[in-house]
């Protein structure tokens, strides 16, 4: 048994946003990541992050923005703390020695992304915002914590109601104990519960599989932002096509050469993500296949750099100008239930970045605010750490009694349910039908509680964890009627 101040459960920017305050403070940290640390969707991230930093900018028009992408399902306050919080924390990391792209007089140069009103996104590395920040932030962290890869997470450890500790299995079969008065869930949200996806194929739900099984409130879980534009030939996709790209003159058209955005939505191409994917995925569900046009684009790949090697990689000629989308599942607003202080439902249990739900992506995620979610409110969850007292208490593991049932689905049926039945366009019968399948997989009528993990291999466990988390955006896309944002219910 291990003890320390505090578990992160996850190493994207906001599990790292969370330790590099936590160490300063003196804290001693452990990260558990179930992969390698590269592997989180936060060094894949290619948009920037938006923050009101222009002269002609204000707290209050990004905060509008947001809500009016979020349909205005936001929770008001934590939104209000995001963006009026965000230019202190960007100007502190870049004091820190984040090195953010200039304009030749060497003033921060802001990019357009949908739904903003203005150009207030701030890049690294052109399209490689994500990988920058997080080289800068495994910087600032140096080796002041222990960071545990390739150990994940089976439960976390409950006592008297309060989170106390977690067990892991390594690859050797071996289980570890940890125990701390604050354990954070940061892994990210639920992309591969969806065959095509912007994230790491790591990328599973797990925070809210864990967060149910210890009886943490959930929130939102229906709402699932598609991207529109993945990289997609041959029924595969090869990644994201940053909106940065569409913000700097790329236009969707059909076969035709149509623009398909035209008169869909006053903003185009710009429109909020919920509408241009739909509008790309009735083209694709109808066979017809959908193009990015670059030709307005001047130097293409000096631009882009991360979006042509994607797409020369995978044998993409750019001397055409056409590059083949399609949507995929990219960023999940529902999660834990969290303040922006990272506090859920249960004492001792943190949510943070993805993982959470504090409410601040309403329906429908506006363009670059999750770097700054993870960075903003990562930083709260280490100050409210910081400033609270509680102690360590001890913690066993009682290991679970319950079977699950078998035989586990494929992944791939998992994934296909998933956007048959709860993707882009959905009805209430398929919706039901979804709950139906998830179900057959449930191990008793109780839902999908602690399973003994003697039995189940840690890829399994993984699959428990799909089969949860997908059984539970079902049940909260079935029991919300209206549609709202990402969650769009066609007439049957
Ligand atoms: C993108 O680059 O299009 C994605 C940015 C984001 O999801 O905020």
């Amino acid at each position: 048994m291990i003890s320390t101040d505090v578990i992160i459960v996850g190493a994207g920017i906001a599990a790292y946003s969370v330790g590099c305050r936590l160490c300063d403070s003196g804290k001693k940290v452990i990260m558990l990541t179930k992969s390698e640390k590269q592997n989180c969707n936060s060094t894949l991230a290619q948009g920037g992050i938006s923050v009101a930093l222009r002269d002609d900018d204000n707290y209050m028009s990004h905060y509008e923005d947001t809500l009016t992408a979020g349909c205005n399902l936001n929770n008001k306050e934590a939104t209000l703390e995001l963006v009026k919080t965000a230019p202190s924390v960007i100007r502190e990391f870049i004091d820190h020695g984040m090195n953010f792209d200039k304009n030749p007089d060497s003033s921060l140069s802001f990019g357009k992304e949908a739904a903003h009103k203005l150009a207030r996104v701030i890049h690294a590395g052109g399209d490689r915002t994500g990988l920058k920040v997080m080289e800068q932030l495994y910087v600032n962290m140096a080796d002041r914590t222990e960071l545990h890869e390739n150990e994940p997470v089976i439960d976390v450890i409950i006592k008297d109601g309060e989170a106390v500790g977690v067990v892991t299995r390594t690859a050797d079969g071996k289980y570890h104990t940890y125990c701390a008065p604050y354990v954070v869930l940061a892994t990210g949200g639920i992309g591969n519960l969806y065959p095509g996806t912007s994230n790491d194929h790591t990328i599973t739900g797990d925070s809210v599989a864990l967060g149910y099984r210890c009886g943490a409130e959930l929130k939102n879980l229906e709402f699932v932002q598609f991207h529109p534009t993945l990289l997609t030939f041959g029924g595969k996709n090869f990644g994201l096509i940053t909106e940065a790209v569409r913000g700097d003159g790329g236009v969707l058209i059909n076969e035709k050469g149509e623009k398909i955005m035209e008169g869909v939505h006053p903003l185009k191409d710009l429109a909020p993500r919920d509408v241009v994917s739909r509008t790309v995925y009735k083209y694709t569900l109808a066979g017809e296949k959908i193009y990015l046009d670059i030709s307005a684009i001047h130097d293409f790949k000096t631009r882009f750099p991360y979006v042509s090697e994607i797409c020369e990689t995978n044998g993409l000629d750019l001397s055409r100008n056409l590059i083949p989308v399609a949507p995929g599942a990219h960023f999940h607003m529902g999660g834990v239930k969290a303040k922006p202080t990272g506090e859920t439902t249960v004492k001792g249990l943190y949510a943070v970045g993805e993982a959470a739900c504090t409410g601040v992506h309403g329906a429908n995620r506006l363009a670059s605010n999750s770097l700054l979610e993870g960075l903003v409110f990562g930083r709260l969850t280490a100050d409210n750490i910081i400033s609270s007292d509680r102690k360590l208490k001890p913690c066993e593991y009682d290991f679970p009694t319950l079977e699950p049932k078998r035989p586990f689905p494929e992944k791939g049926q998992i994934k296909k349910v998933m956007m048959d039945c709860v993707g882009v366009i959905r009805t209430e019968e398929k919706m039901k039908q979804a709950i139906e399948f998830f179900e057959e997989y449930m191990p008793d009528k109780n839902g999908f509680g602690r399973i003994n993990p003697d039995s189940v291999t840690n890829q399994e466990l993984e699959l428990y964890n799909m089969l949860t988390t997908g059984w539970l955006i079902a049940k909260a896309a079935y029991n919300r009627k209206e549609s709202f944002g990402a969650h769009y219910i066609a007439e049957e």
